[in-house]
């Protein structure tokens, strides 16, 4: 039995499209267990580049069975335009994808709430969403009214929920945020049209989850966003709706925490945000702006410049402790090629006073003084290195640096976009 978890460590974008695929060639399953499109997971395979927002990453590999868990939040409209977009590109999903009867729909109210909302936040109150309708959509879900994937498939049962719902969100729309509202009907009959593109892939993948991991499959679970942005344990409010870390997993998925033995953590050799909210390492010079040229720091969802920073090992261990990461995959260190120093966070000053501990209240993350040891550059070329004893030392220290600090294993290196440019200990 083998089922590893591979969660983003940071604020997302961290390079997990890579390292599922990476790994997911191992696999028989690979799972996604929250978020929904607003993920955008790349993938480079012989220079040829992909990028999933609701698929899971393991779907490139022929007979790897891939599974929308029931806490992903699904448009019906994002996943079948990459159905569609692996089609043209000779992938047949049919007999692969599962998807769970208990994941809810994004609808098109969702989208519309999520932009009004955004729009009606206090001045530097708005969170910067990706504006793909998660947040409703996850409100939905709490609240007891949203559409699951079992509902989409039942058409009365679907009528009389979304009719309750399109009433109550037009006047949400309306009279909080004076905005147009939504119809009934030509909801209703475009996804008349979605059922019967998706119900032959929805089934019970609980079931089917745990049944593999009692025969002894080897399942990878995927994580989107990042440990930053968890709905509990990131930087609240300026979060996603979800919880992107370990524990996620059991409830997104429907699966024990006793099946799961390894816990990767997806960790960008700097730091990148993208959207709203705490950064204390984000550099506003012209470091940041090389870290963003060099790395390509656009957002693969939305094409938003990412924001960019030294890595922040107090955040990272602090990741690597509410996840239990025990192994670390460091990608994108060829980035930092061509930095003669290179600087790590290791403490935070907070109204005078140094921890090394997360914090995760706004306040003191907007007061953070972060505390930064340089440590030497490499100055040359790591780009397509696949051997640990063929990096220069001071590529080695900046590795063994982070190890003793969060206490776990870096375990792979990345150092290219490519799926075979990668260093496995
Ligand atoms: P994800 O959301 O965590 O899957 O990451 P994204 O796909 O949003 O962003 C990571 C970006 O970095 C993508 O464009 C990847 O192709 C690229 N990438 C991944 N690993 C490496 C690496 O080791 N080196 C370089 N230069 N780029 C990488
Ligand atoms: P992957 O899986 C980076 C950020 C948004 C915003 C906040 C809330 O590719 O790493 P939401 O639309 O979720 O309500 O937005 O979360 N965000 C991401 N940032 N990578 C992602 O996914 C993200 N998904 C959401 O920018 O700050
Ligand atoms: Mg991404």
């Amino acid at each position: 039995m083998s089922v590893a978890v591979i969660v983003g460590s940071q604020w997302g974008d961290e390079g997990k499209g890579k390292i599922v695929d990476l790994l997911g060639i191992d696999s028989n399953i690979v799972a996604r267990f929250q978020g929904g499109a607003n993920a955008g997971h790349t993938i480079v395979i012989s220079g040829k580049q992909y990028v999933f927002h609701l698929i899971p990453s393991g779907i490139l590999t022929p007979g790897v069975k891939c599974i929308i868990g029931n806490g992903v939040v699904i448009d019906p409209i994002a996943l079948l335009e990459e159905i569609s977009m692996l089609k043209q590109h000779g992938v047949d999903v049919t007999g692969r994808l599962f998807i769970s009867h208990k994941a809810h729909l994004i609808m098109p109210y969702h989208k519309l709430l999520d932009a009004a909302n955004e729009a009606a936040r206090a001045k530097g109150q708005a969170v910067g969403t990706t504006g793909r309708g998660i947040g409703p959509a996850y409100n939905d879900k709490c609240n007891r009214c949203g559409i699951r994937m079992m509902d989409l498939i039942d058409p009365a049962n679907f009528e009389a929920i979304l009719r309750t719902n399109v009433v109550e969100k037009n006047k949400i729309l309306s009279l909080l945020y004076n905005a147009d509202g939504v119809d009934f009907d030509e909801i209703n009959k475009q996804f008349a049209e979605f059922r019967p593109q998706i119900a032959p892939f929805v089934v019970d993948t609980t079931l089917m989850l745990n049944h593999a991991i009692a025969n002894g499959e080897s399942v990878l679970i995927e994580g989107a966003q990042g440990a930053l942005l968890d709905i509990d344990h990131g930087t609240y409010p300026f979060v996603t709706s979800s919880n992107p870390t370990t524990g996620g997993a059991c409830t997104g998925l429907g699966i024990p925490p006793t099946a799961i033995k390894t816990i990767i953590g997806i960790t960008k050799a700097y730091c990148t945000r993208v959207g709203n909210g705490p950064f204390p390492t984000e550099l506003f010079d012209e470091t940041g702006e090389k870290l963003r040229k060099n790395g390509s720091e656009f957002g693969a969802t939305t094409g938003r410049p990412r924001r960019c920073g030294w890595l922040d090992l107090v955040a990272l261990k602090y990741s690597v402790m509410i996840n239990g990461i025990n192994e670390i995959a460091l990608t994108k260190l060829d980035v930092l090629d061509t930095f003669e120093k290179i600087c790590v966070c290791t403490s935070y000053r907070v109204n005078g006073t140094e921890t090394a501990d997360f914090p995760v209240d706004i306040p003191s993350l907007d007061t953070v003084k972060p505390v930064l040891t340089s440590l030497n550059g490499w100055n040359c070329s790591l780009a397509g290195i696949r051997s640990y004893d063929a990096l220069p030392p001071a590529a080695k220290e900046y590795i063994a640096f982070i190890e003793k600090f969060t206490g776990a294993k870096v375990k792979y290196v990345s150092t290219s976009p490519d799926r075979n440019d990668t260093i496995v200990r």
